[in-house]
């Protein structure tokens, strides 16, 4: 029932709609259902020249027309009359189509952009565990299946009710047993339309489920190419897709095979139906219980309601899908949005932070600590180096900072302020990060660069240069109007961390983070860009993460992490006179390296 009152709620405004197409389906039907009654008043009333049972309103306007006498000199009036009717019918079905499609598109339109709203503002944590597959697919096919749905199943239920009513009533007007005869069988094939798609269910999403197994293969084998090359595992995955495509194959098949055999027996049901009313007819006929015109009538509705009837079994078992997909969306409108645990104030911030006793784990991982009671103090303008391990909780750390996660336990304060309490987009207003996966879109770099606010050209240039993208750029012939990516050139590694590197700087942070953001760059351009963002502003409080020590030697703190604690903390000169962690990577990390690094700050002039 749930389910139902979301699919209502999804109508929205366009209920109206709805209900107007399923009038004029009402009507269409209507329409259509008097042409067997005109031809029952021709043959009837005028070929056979007998009173016309059961059928008194056509009766009353051939009588008005001039009888029967005037009719048979006249027989053209009823053609016309037929012709009038198709039209009149051609028109409501217009309009049925017409307001049934309007209302389905907006329906999945606004829905469409309701769920690309909400998916905009939930939070970094669910975006970081999401399955974008799942996430595309329910944004596209399950808003495919409920437009489907609304648009053409839900007005053919009211086209089966209204046919199957008004058919109803006349026929049991014309002759109640050849009714009882008429619907003998419909009932069965309802309920046989009904349970065998409901039974078959399983196999299309079985079948539906091998699709996507297959797309995932195909997807994962284009995004990874670059490592199915480099190993050599072509033959591996030919054989995995092969197997694949097999399965799917064989599912389909098994769909098809299974529509096959609905298709026969509700066929032969259909005839059977059939078959009983034409005979029934006849043989009332020569008893004469009925006239010819009434059979005529009563073989041509039960062609015309039959079908309607099969597929009403079928929509009543589909039904289940657009639940099950209108619940599948839900699901995303119900997860909170990030503002609802934002803070709301929006302080001046200048850049001192405090980190006080912070402990935090992953969400969905709540027995591992990823950081244990970590607590530093940076003053506004320091420059502070986090080293560690691999996982040992830098990245986590810094990702507090912009709240792209919350912690439980301790505080982070900045500049005098809870940051659960600073207004979420404020604070990412002012806290610059330079993630250690960036993302370019596949864009001008223009537009990757100024991709927070419209900047103008003169900044885009000025950021490029301090980080020491801006050469690159200009070698190439279109300049920042070269397009990333699919269709354009491609950076390597070093070049996107460097276009990464000025988009953030662009903004003019008061707070910068860079987290590992120069590992693909050699030394010389690492010194050259750490020196550039130092003149460019002297009090940017700035987090650099680093596995490098010539990176982050000359900065105002050292936080060495081990396995989310705070092992060492201090500046470099007193690090390399303790036996560490830091003094132990300062050595693997040979005195050549650190030559480089003072050659590089001579040349640099540092
Ligand atoms: N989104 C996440 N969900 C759950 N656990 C995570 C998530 N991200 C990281 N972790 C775990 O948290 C720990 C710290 O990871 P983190 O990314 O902070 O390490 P790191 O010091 O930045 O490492 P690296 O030098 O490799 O970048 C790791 O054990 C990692 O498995
Ligand atoms: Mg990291």
């Amino acid at each position: 029932m749930k389910n139902f009152n979301l699919l209502w709620n999804y109508m929205n405004n366009n209920k109206i709609k709805y209900l107007l197409s399923i009038i004029a389906t009402g009507l269409a039907v209507a329409f259509s259902l008097t042409i067997p009654l005109i031809l029952q008043v021709v043959i009837d009333y005028i070929l056979v020249g007998k009173e016309v049972e059961g059928n008194i309103f056509v009766e009353r306007l051939f009588g008005f027309l001039g009888g029967s006498s005037y009719l048979i000199d006249n027989l053209w009036i009823c053609g016309i009359l037929i012709i009038l009717i198709t039209v009149v019918q051609g028109v409501f079905l217009y309009y049925k189509g017409k307001l049934s499609a309007e209302a389905s598109e907006d329906v999945a339109k606004n829905l469409r952009e309701k769920l690309y709203d909400h998916i905009q503002h939930l939070d970094y944590a669910y975006h970081k565990n999401a399955d974008t597959g799942d996430l595309i697919q329910r944004s596209t096919s399950d808003v495919e299946t409920i437009r489907r749905f609304l648009s053409v199943q839900m007005v053919e239920v009211g086209r089966a009710i209204f046919m199957v009513g008004i058919s109803l009533y006349v026929m049991l007007n014309l002759n109640v047993q050849l009714t009882m005869i008429a619907m003998v069988t419909t009932p069965f094939i309802f309920i046989f339309s009904f349970i065998y798609f409901k039974i078959i269910q399983k196999s299309f999403k079985i079948s539906d489920e091998s699709e996507a197994e297959l797309s995932t293969v195909i997807q994962e084998n284009l995004n990874g190419v670059r490592v199915v090359k480099a190993f050599g595992r072509e033959k591996f995955e030919i054989e995995k897709f092969k197997e694949k495509n097999l399965q799917y194959k064989k599912k389909t098949y098994k769909v098809i095979m299974n529509l096959a055999y609905y298709w026969s027996i509700s066929d032969f049901m259909t005839i059977t139906q059939i078959a009983l009313v034409v005979v029934a007819s006849i043989y009332y006929t020569n008893l004469g219980v009925i006239t010819l015109g009434t059979a005529v009538v009563f073989i041509n509705y039960i062609f015309r309601i039959i079908w309607p009837i099969k597929q009403l079994g079928r929509i009543l078992a589909d039904l289940g899908k657009a639940l099950v997909s209108s619940e599948r969306i839900q699901e995303i409108l119900d997860e909170e949005r990030e503002e609802e645990k934002s803070g709301e104030i929006k302080p001046e911030i200048k850049g001192s932070i405090e980190f006080k006793n912070v402990s935090f784990e992953y969400p969905d991982d709540e027995t591992h600590k990823v950081l244990k009671n970590v607590s530093f103090n940076v003053d506004k303008g320091e420059t502070v180096a986090i080293v560690g391990k691999t996982g040992s909780g830098k990245s986590s750390l810094v990702h507090l900072l912009p709240r792209l996660y919350d912690i439980k336990k301790g505080e982070i304060v900045i500049d005098g302020h809870n940051i659960n309490t600073i207004e979420k987009k404020w604070l990412r207003k002012n806290v610059g990060i330079v993630l250690q996966e960036p993302f370019l879109y596949s864009t001008t770099i223009q537009k990757n660069i100024s991709f927070q606010n419209e900047n103008n050209p003169k900044d885009i240039y000025e950021a490029a240069r301090i980080a020491s993208v801006h050469h690159v750029v200009k070698e190439f012939d279109q300049g920042y109007d070269t397009l990333i990516g699919e269709k354009g050139v491609t950076l390597s590694g070093g070049q996107k961390q460097r276009i990464a590197i000025a988009r953030t700087i662009i903004n003019n942070y008061p707070i910068l983070i860079f987290d590992d953001s120069l590992s693909a760059v050699d030394t010389e351009t690492d010194i050259a860009i750490r020196k550039a963002l130092r003149e460019r502003k002297k009090d940017v409080t700035t987090f650099i993460i680093s596995h490098r020590i010539s990176s982050i030697y000359d900065a105002d703190k050292i936080i060495v992490l081990e396995k989310g604690q705070i092992k060492e903390m201090g500046k470099h000169d007193d690090l390399i006179n303790k036996e560490g962690i830091y003094k132990r990577i300062y050595d693997i990390q040979n005195v050549k390296e650190y030559e480089i690094e003072v050659e590089g700050r001579e040349k640099n002039g540092i």
